[in-house]
Order: structure tokens, then sequence, then C-alpha cells
């Protein structure tokens, strides 16, 4: 997706990927940075590493407590600086919005997983001003955790947090375990505890396959559904602006992002 931006704004930039090991992530920031690179990306599990090797935070980054974008920033004497960017928690909400229209400020959310997705999304929400916010995780203790987190940030947050399945309905349910991603995956909601018919929406985060068993079962029970794609363009757009200084070319990027992901002739699940 930022190929084909670059190539729609005329830019004579390119987007690659690179395996780091992250006992090698100071020194590849670093000769990213020496080699001029206007930024990067960072995905699992460097997003947490990278927030103490930043010559800069933005406040995105201070405030969702995780980098996976950096800009490099050279001075008049020639030198590059770090400054790392948080765009994941703001796309959830704009990917929630536009696929989904659903007012959050007042809704009542179940998000399954308390990995760094799991966690970026509770922060977000309750930043929003959800009612309530059900967390739930394989490994309690880790939703517990961001539970303690949330009440520490945000000690005004109207959100009322509590670990464990709602017993009524809920607005939203969303997944940002990595259940999923691989063929045969088991939903990850237990319907014993959380029948889907309670509730309205279901988002995945997973966007690879299109349609999880998560969102197979959540359509069949009569919820709107949508998966992480619009994510993944959404952090992705924020980036591109970040280190272009030029609005992103969205639907450029989204249907870029729908061929590499699906290929031309799959629906996207949307
Ligand atoms: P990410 O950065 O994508 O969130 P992560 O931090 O490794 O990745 O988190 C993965 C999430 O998926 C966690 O919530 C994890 O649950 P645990 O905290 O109990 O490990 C969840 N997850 C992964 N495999 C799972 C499985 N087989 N069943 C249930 N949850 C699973």
């Amino acid at each position: 997706m930022h190929n084909a931006a670059f190539a729609a704004l005329g830019l004579n930039w390119r987007y690659l990927a690179f395996e780091v090991h992250p006992d090698n992530l100071r020194t590849a920031i670093a000769g990213a940075g020496a080699m001029q690179f206007a930024g990067l990306n960072l995905t699992v599990p460097h997003k947490l590493l990278a927030l103490e090797m930043m010559d800069a935070l933005d406040e995105s980054a201070k405030k969702w407590g995780a980098v996976n974008t950096v800009k490099f920033e050279t001075g008049t004497d020639g030198r590059t600086r770090s400054v790392g960017f948080n765009t994941d928690a703001d796309a959830i909400v704009a990917a929630l919005r536009e696929d989904l229209q659903v007012p959050l400020t007042g809704a009542k959310v179940l998000l399954v997983g308390a990995g760094g997705a799991g966690r970026t999304a509770a922060l977000r929400l309750a930043a929003e001003s959800v009612a309530e916010l059900f967390l739930v995780n394989r490994t309690r203790s880790k939703a517990e955790k961001i539970a303690d987190e949330i009440r520490k940030q945000f000690p005004s947050t109207k959100t009322v947090l509590s670990v464990g399945y709602p017993q009524a309905a809920v607005d939203l349910v969303m997944n940002a375990t990595s259940l999923g991603l691989k063929s045969g995956d088991p939903s990850p909601l237990d319907e014993s505890k959380f029948p889907l018919r309670r509730a309205k929406v279901v988002y995945d985060m997973v966007y690879n396959p299109p349609e999880t068993a998560l969102l197979g079962a959540a359509k069949a029970a009569g919820c709107r559904v949508a998966n992480g794609l619009g994510m993944l363009l959404h952090q992705g757009a924020r980036a591109f602006e970040i280190w272009t200084g030029k609005p992103a070319p969205l639907a450029v990027m989204r249907r870029a992002l729908e061929q590499a992901v699906y290929g031309n002739a799959r629906e996207t699940g949307h």
C-alpha cells in the first residue's frame, strides 16, 4: 500500500521489509537513520522495545506506550534524530467508525486478547470513554494487568472495567488475539460463556483469512462484522502522512492492500 501511494504521489521512495532480531533493533534503527531513511514501521516484538531507543517520542507513542512508526529528522548539523509515533491506536477507532459505524462513547465492549494489540485496543477504547469494557484473555493475569494500567493511566476514565465475560449483551466484540491467523484456528470466543447473539457488532483484527471462524459464527448469529484490514490501512495511512507530510491517498492504498492480501478476485469480507 505504501509503494502504491508513493507511486500515486510521484515520490521516488520505496517501502521494504527487513527482518531484524530484537537484539539488533537498536543497531538497525541507528543504521536506518544513518542511511537517511525517511522512516520505519516496527512490528512484533519491536513496538515496546523501541520506546527506549528513540531520540524523541511523539505524544501518541507516550500515550499508547508503544512505537510502530519512526520518523527520521535531519538537523542542520546533518545528524539524524529518531522520533517515535504510534499510529495503531487511532487506526482502531478509525476502522471501527468507517467499517461498522460503531459509536464507541457509551458502548459496551468485549475485548478478547491481552497481548500487544489487545493492550493498545483496551487503552484506546478506555480513552474513547466506552461505558463498559470486558477484558478476556487465555492468560487472565495479562488482562488484569491491562485493567490496572488503564486505571493508572486514565484515572478519570468513565469506563467500567472488568476481567471476564459479560452476563448481558454488548455493542461490540473485538478479537485482538492471534487466533484465527492460521487455517483451522478455532474462534477465540467461548460461546458457552458468551453466545454471539448477544453482540451487535463483531470486529476481528485478523484480516487474513478475510473470514475467521469468529466472523463466520458472528455472521450466522446475525451480527454485523468486519475484519482488520481497515486497521492495517489506517495505521499505514497515518504513517505515510508522518513520513511525507502529505495526505495519504486512501483509495489507492486500500486497493493495493486488498490486491496484495486477497488477490484481485477476492472479496475483503467487509
Ligand atoms: P499481538 O502483538 O499480535 O497482540 P501477542 O502480544 O503475542 O501478539 O499476543 C497474542 C494474543 O493472542 C494474546 O492475547 C494471546 O493470549 P495469551 O496472553 O494467553 O498468550 C492470544 N493467543 C495466542 N494464541 C492463542 C490461543 N491458542 N488461544 C487463545 N489465545 C491465544
